[in-house]
């Protein structure tokens, strides 16, 4: 017997029945807390809702599917670009009436296919092409092998060319998050590959950004070729939002919800982004502190704590990257905010000696009085502090003061996160 395999049968031997095995047993506390939701997945990050649960955004809907239309008597599509902030529904949409325009093709008996591609993960020609190509290919069809890899874009495209011959009518191909990729020349490639006589299949494509500025950053080459329509989602506004969280209430139990939860989270989401990933998501971490409470309803305290917890986590994403020594200034800051009620700005020098009483209690080496005025100015840069000049009296010079722009607990309940200061929560 291996050494290994004894070891495992020690370990069978300690727990004859593998529901008292401690690792995984969970006592009767942890049963309680099941009450809350029914189909948690619903409310995840990357679940993708059936169409039923698709609300708010029919007129882009049918306008993006006008623009597909065509396809569905075998004609070309025309390409389409979908801009708008993060959380509003434009990777949905597009996925989701590019499905329903292959369906409609098919039933109509034009070959259709469509493909999505993650620019974000596929970030160069290559990648692109590739991904496309393999997708694409129906071995069955073409006869084809396509390699993984050892071949370069222009090569993946002759395979593409064949492929969209042999195999197909029409393609719609889902350029998400297209600002990531390195090079536009793919945009060239595919919208004009009919007219340059690479292909006789119709290519649509459907190019999707957060980033508005995307457009004017296309070379003129690209957008003429493009001749795409363009769209813009705005972010989402409170009934809406209601709307797409009262379609998922049943991740929750009946009647588990109190009234104005999901009002409550829809408005505060509206308020300060519009961003429907956002709103589920304090819906859910709502739901989450009710279950760890071990409490039968989700209460309107819940989506305020669950927001608060979404802002902490929004600021400690904005300090990644940053040094503990950034921290220990905005922490100083944040304390000084705290302990001197009704002060918001303080002057570089107050803040230094409050920073200097840190350093020393966390045992941390101390940076000198300028650098941490230049850390505070690398913090007005970024918009975590905003710093102005105020006039000193008669006879003394004017000097800077900063003050925080986020809200102090949010700040120092991020900074605290950081186990190097925990010492001073
Ligand atoms: N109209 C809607 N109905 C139902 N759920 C929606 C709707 N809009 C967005 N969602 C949900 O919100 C989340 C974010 O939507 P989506 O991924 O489409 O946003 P996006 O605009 O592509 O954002 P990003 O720019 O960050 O990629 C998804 O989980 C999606 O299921
Ligand atoms: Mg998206």
């Amino acid at each position: 017997m291996t050494e290994e395999s004894s070891e495992l049968s020690d370990y069978n031997d300690r727990f004859d029945d593998p529901s008292e095995d401690p690792l995984f047993n969970f006592d009767d506390d942890d049963q309680d807390r099941a009450n809350i939701f029914v189909r948690k997945e619903l409310l995840k990050v990357g679940h993708v809702p059936e169409s039923a649960r698709i609300v708010g955004r029919d007129d882009e809907i049918e306008a993006v599917a006008a623009e597909l239309q065509p396809i569905v008597r075998g004609d070309p599509p025309n390409n389409v670009m979908i801009y708008g902030k993060t959380g509003t529904g434009k990777s949905l949409v597009a996925r989701h009436v590019t499905e329903r325009a292959r369906r409609a093709a098919e039933s109509n008996d034009v070959a259709a296919a469509t493909v999505y591609v993650d620019c974000a993960q596929h970030n160069t020609q290559t990648r692109v092409a590739r991904t496309v190509t393999r997708a694409l290919n129906e071995p069955d069809l073409t006869g084809l092998n396509i390699p993984r890899s050892g071949i370069g874009s222009g090569e993946y495209y002759d395979y593409l060319w064949e492929i969209l011959d042999a195999a197909y009518d029409s393609v719609i191909i889902i350029l998400d998050e297209v600002d990531r990729l390195d090079d536009d020349d793919i945009l060239m490639q595919l919208s004009r590959a009919r007219e340059a006589g690479k292909a006789d299949c119709h290519l649509g494509i459907i190019a999707v950004s957060n980033k508005i500025e995307y457009r004017d950053r296309l070379n003129e080459r690209v957008k003429s070729s493009l001749r795409e329509e363009e769209f813009v989602f705005q972010p989402y506004d409170a009934n809406q939002l209601r709307d797409i969280m009262d379609h998922r209430r049943d991740a929750f139990h009946d009647d588990v919800l109190s009234t104005d939860v999901i009002p409550l989270t829809a408005a505060v989401a509206a308020q300060e982004h519009g961003d429907a990933r956002k709103a589920i998501e304090i819906l859910r971490h709502a739901g989450e502190l009710a279950e760890r409470e071990s409490v039968e309803t989700v209460t309107e305290e819940h989506v305020r704590d669950a927001q608060e917890w979404a802002e902490i986590d929004r600021f400690e994403e904005l300090l990644r990257g940053s040094t503990t020594q950034v921290k220990f200034v905005l922490c100083s800051l944040a304390l000084l905010t705290k302990e001197n009620s009704g002060a918001e700005a303080f002057s570089t020098s107050r803040i230094y000696e409050r920073y200097q009483t840190i350093a020393e209690q966390l045992d941390a080496n101390t940076l000198s009085e300028h650098r941490i005025y230049e850390l505070l100015k690398e913090q007005a840069f970024l918009g975590v502090v905003e710093s102005t000049r105020t006039g000193g009296g008669r006879g003394q010079g004017s000097y800077l003061e900063h003050r925080l722009v986020q809200d102090t607990e949010i700040v120092l309940k991020s900074v605290l996160r950081d186990s190097r200061l925990e010492e001073l929560a």
